[in-house]
Formats: C-alpha cells, sequence, structure tokens
C-alpha cells in the first residue's frame, strides 16, 4: 500500500542570490503579497507532506523568523555551508529521519511554480514506481541551466550543468528545473556517492539522476505544459518578470470569476486579494493584503487598498486606505486617505482630501472636503462641513470626540477632544468646540466679526485697493441716493445665528 502523500518536502532556500545585491535573503523578496519561498511552500502544501523541510543558510535568521510567522509547519534546516544542491539535499535527509516514501525537493527561488504541476510529477512518479521523476522545461533559451541528456530511445540517462557541458550538450533546449521527487530509500543511497569532481567544485542534485540510472533505477520525467512556471529568479529583474507573470495570472482569475477589469497591464493584486463577480477595477489600481470588494463596487482608477473591505455598490476613486472598512454603497474620494480603523456605513461619504483613522462613520452621514477626522464617532445623517478637523491629538495622548445623528458641523471648526455634539445639534463656521454641545443646540466658539469703516483709504493709500474701493463706496452713494437711507455704519450687537452664518456646505 503506497500512501499518496509524500515522505518529505524539501525546499532549497540556502542559496545566497548574490545578484539580487540585497541586504534582503533573496527568497524573502516579495510579489503579490507573499515572499518568493511563501509562494513556493505555498505551491507544495497541498501536497500535504508528512514534514516540510526548508534548506537555509544564507541570511538564515531572517528565513528561520518568516517561516516561524507565516509558515509554521515548515520546519528548517541549517546549511551552514553552500557546498550544492546535492550536500542541502543530503542533511535534510538527514534531518527527516529513516523515512521511506517520496521525496519532493523544489527551488525556493521558483515562484511561479503550480499546485497542479508539482501534484502531477507526484502522479507520474506514484504511477511508474520510478526511483526518480524530474520536471523538465524546453526553453527559448536554455543557458545557464542543466541540460536533460537523453538516450536514443529517449529515456533520461542524467543532467549535465552548463559549466561542466560541451558544445553538443549546450545544444540541448531541455532543462533540469530543480523541481523532482524521489523515493526516499534510493535517494538517500544515491546522495551518500555523490562527489565534489566538477567544475563548481560542488555536490550537485543533478548527479543524483545519473547516478540512479547507473544502478538501472527507473528515471520518469514530465515536461512542463508552460516553461514560464519554472523560471527561476536570481535577480530583480527576474522577479520583475515573474511578478508581471503572477499578476497576469491572479487578474485573470478574478475576470474569469466575473470581475470587470478595465486595464489589466496597471492593475496589481495579492493573492489573499478577494473579489465577488460584477466588481469592476479601473486603471492604475493595487489590491493588497486581505482586501475583500464586494459586488457592484467600482474601485478606481488610481486606487491602492489594503487590508481593506470595500461594501456592495460602493465607489472608491483616487483613495489610499489601510484597514479601512467602506460600508455599502458608501461613496470614497477623489484623494481620500482612510487609515486603520476607519468605517464608513452605508451611502456614507468621504471626499476630496479627507483624512480619517479611527473613526466611525454612520449611515448616510458625509464628510466631503477638506478634513480630518481622528479617534471620532460619528452617527448618522449628519453633515461635516468643509475644513472640519478632529483636534485629537494634546501632544501627549490621543482623546475622541463623538457626534450624534442629524448633526450639522459648520465649515472650518476645530473639534478640540475629548469632545461630544448631541444629536441634531449645529456648530458654527469657524468654531473651535472645547466644551459639549448638547442636543438641538448650535456651539458658536469665535469672535463676532468687526469692520473698521474706511480703513483701506486711511492706511493704504494710494493703492489699487483703496481706488477700488473708493470707486465702489461712490457707486453705492448714488445708488442710495434718491432711494430710502440706509445705515452701513455698527454692529448689530446681537449674537443670534442665522442659517447663513452657520455656514456648513454641502
Ligand atoms: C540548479 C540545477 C540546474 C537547474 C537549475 C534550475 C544543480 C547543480 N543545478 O542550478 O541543473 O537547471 O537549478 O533552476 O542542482 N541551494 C542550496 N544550497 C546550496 C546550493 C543551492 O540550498 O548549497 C539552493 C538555492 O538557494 C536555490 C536552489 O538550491 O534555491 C538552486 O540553486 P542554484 O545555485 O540557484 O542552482 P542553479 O545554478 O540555478
Ligand atoms: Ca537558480
Amino acid at each position: 500500500m503506497t500512501d499518496s502523500r509524500p515522505a518529505v518536502a524539501i525546499v532549497l532556500a540556502a542559496g545566497q542570490g548574490t545578484r539580487m545585491k540585497s541586504a534582503t535573503a533573496k527568497v524573502l523578496h516579495t510579489m503579490c503579497g507573499r515572499t518568493m519561498l511563501g509562494h513556493v511552500l505555498a505551491a507544495v502544501e497541498p501536497l500535504q507532506a508528512h514534514q516540510t523541510l526548508v534548506v537555509v543558510g544564507h541570511g538564515r535568521d531572517q528565513v528561520i523568523d518568516g517561516l516561524a510567522s507565516s509558515n509554521p509547519d515548515a520546519k528548517p534546516v541549517v546549511q551552514a555551508e553552500q557546498n550544492g544542491t546535492g550536500h542541502a539535499v543530503r542533511l535534510a535527509m538527514e534531518a527527516a529521519g529513516d523515512v521511506t516514501g517520496a521525496v519532493v525537493v523544489v527551488p525556493g527561488d521558483a515562484p511561479l511554480l503550480t499546485p497542479g504541476t508539482i501534484a502531477s510529477l507526484l502522479q507520474r512518479h506514484l504511477e511508474t514506481l520510478a526511483a526518480a521523476t524530474l520536471l523538465t522545461a524546453r526553453l527559448p533559451d536554455p543557458t545557464g541551466y542543466g541540460r536533460i541528456v537523453r538516450d536514443p530511445d529517449g529515456h533520461v540517462t542524467g543532467i549535465v550543468e552548463e559549466k561542466d557541458a560541451d558544445d553538443r550538450v549546450r545544444q540541448i533546449d531541455e532543462v533540469g528545473t530543480s523541481v523532482y521527487v524521489f523515493d526516499a530509500p534510493k535517494l538517500r543511497t544515491a546522495l551518500a556517492r555523490l562527489t565534489t569532481d566538477n567544475a563548481q567544485a560542488e555536490e550537485y542534485l543533478t548527479d543524483v539522476v545519473g547516478l540512479l540510472v547507473g544502478d538501472g533505477e527507473v528515471v520518469a520525467s514530465v515536461v512542463a505544459e508552460d516553461h514560464r512556471e519554472t523560471l527561476g529568479v536570481n535577480d530583480r529583474v527576474q522577479l520583475a518578470a515573474a511578478r508581471r507573470l503572477m499578476r497576469d495570472r491572479i487578474v485573470e482569475h478574478w475576470m474569469r470569476e466575473g470581475v470587470t477589469i478595465t486595464d489589466p497591464q496597471t492593475t496589481w493584486m495579492g493573492v489573499r486579494v478577494r473579489l465577488e463577480p460584477d466588481v469592476t477595477i479601473h486603471q492604475n489600481t493595487q489590491l493588497h493584503g486581505a482586501t475583500v470588494i464586494r459586488s457592484g463596487a467600482v474601485v478606481g482608477p488610481d486606487c491602492t487598498l489594503t487590508d481593506t473591505h470595500v461594501g456592495p455598490g460602493a465607489t472608491v476613486v483616487k483613495a489610499h486606505c489601510i484597514g479601512a472598512e467602506i460600508g455599502p454603497d458608501a461613496d470614497v474620494g477623489p484623494y481620500t486617505y482612510l487609515r486603520p480603523g476607519t468605517r464608513l456605513g452605508a451611502r456614507a461619504k468621504a471626499g476630496a482630501y479627507v483624512e480619517m483613522k479611527a473613526a466611525q462613520v454612520g449611515d448616510d452621514t458625509k464628510v466631503p472636503h477638506l478634513s480630518y477626522v481622528g479617534d471620532a464617532e460619528i452617527g448618522e445623517r449628519s453633515n461635516i462641513g468643509a475644513a472640519t478637523v478632529f483636534v485629537n491629538y494634546d501632544g501627549v495622548e490621543k482623546h475622541r470626540t463623538t457626534v450624534g445623528d442629524d448633526v450639522r458641523i459648520g465649515s472650518d471648526t476645530m473639534l478640540v477632544a475629548p469632545v461630544e455634539v448631541g444629536d441634531g445639534a449645529y456648530t458654527a463656521a469657524g468654531s473651535v468646540i472645547t466644551d459639549e454641545v448638547p442636543p438641538g443646540a448650535i456651539g458658536v466658539a469665535r469672535e463676532r466679526q468687526r469692520n473698521i469703516e474706511g480703513w483701506v483709504e486711511r492706511r493704504r493709500a494710494g493703492t489699487q485697493s483703496a481706488e477700488s474701493a473708493r470707486m465702489a463706496l461712490e457707486r453705492r452713494a448714488q445708488q442710495q441716493s434718491g432711494s430710502k437711507q440706509v445705515t452701513i455704519e455698527g454692529e448689530t450687537g446681537g449674537h443670534e445665528i442665522d442659517k447663513d452664518e452657520q455656514g456648513d456646505n454641502e
């Protein structure tokens, strides 16, 4: 009885990645929401190997830390000196113990490998009862890769590294991908016989193939259907190429699931993003983390959304949102910054040049323009006038502001937290509100306007302003002569606020 689950999956990730020229270990470079190593582990995970081992070497502290948080089931195996891929697998097999069954080997720098390809390689291996089964690829340019050498009957006889190859072998366009399935005991005996007698003075895993063939064992192979899937990333140009391919894959997946993506070339999204049918994504949009977009929502152009939930039917244009929750049919943008803890209710609005943080905004409430809303709770159907600031920080601590239902906050109101504005209350434009405004009251906290008549003519005599003022006053005097005389001077002294003075804006 054979177990269809492999005994061991080994990911090779100890190499230096010199050509990345990076302080970050190569396999920790990211694309589409995961590290390269994370992508490889995700491709291997569905096989449900009994043990998953990651051979680490260069930058191993970083890699081990990364594994502990993202793939705690994968066990690191330290390869202190990188003596070759064969040496790496030998150490992993020592760590695996005395196992039998299938051993899957994948390189940590091939992030485009799919679970399907690895699973079919394993299936072929189990069907053929092979000692080793190789994934190969036919490349338009095989330079740099190990070449697959076959006998006249087409059976694999060995893999020859570029550096050890003669001209005849270099003509071969079928290459090894460093993806293999081995029979554990046969792998172990072959690894014990590896030498460093080659151009790079390393123990080559590829030599295991020739050794097994020499033993008369069955070596099977599968040619990758799409060679791009086996692309190895050695520098940042290849990383960008791999990222584009993965982007295409993700975007195509969602289009087939019913999402309209008007410009796939400028739309980027990570593997954890979830989209519902009849979502529309416009150009220059990036969706990161665990972003979710519900049916009927329109996002873009020019949006960057991270860990953000967009409700059904909502519209988000030119916005940068992190950890925000946008309610059904809500309206965000353009030029809007929603920070963690923002929760917009149904049909709520966060308009142009509005920033929000830890702000709960009730259903049908609008913050249309030029405002900062931080550490706040706003009820339903309220309107926050332009240029309102929720003044939440006293230089030491953050404080909260509560605004009720059906409130009208006048333009340019400073709400100095902690403070509360009751249901149905108003604030006068330009007020600095430091004390509670009870339900139904208007809070007025500003100086009354005082005009000093004739000031410009006296103090700025000879300027164009003085001249314009003189002419305007003359015209006014002419209009008024003949009609009833009206006083244009003096204060009313009254403090009753009328609607115009309240001055919010829709
Ligand atoms: C290897 C193969 C080559 C194949 C190519 C496919 C060998 C000798 N050659 O070449 O036939 O065409 O992959 O991409 O196997 N690693 C370790 N420890 C080491 C050395 C390497 O863990 O001591 C890891 C690397 O981090 C990498 C993988 O093994 O993830 C492959 O190593 P790399 O040096 O990139 O091998 P290639 O020269 O690409
Ligand atoms: Ca490589």
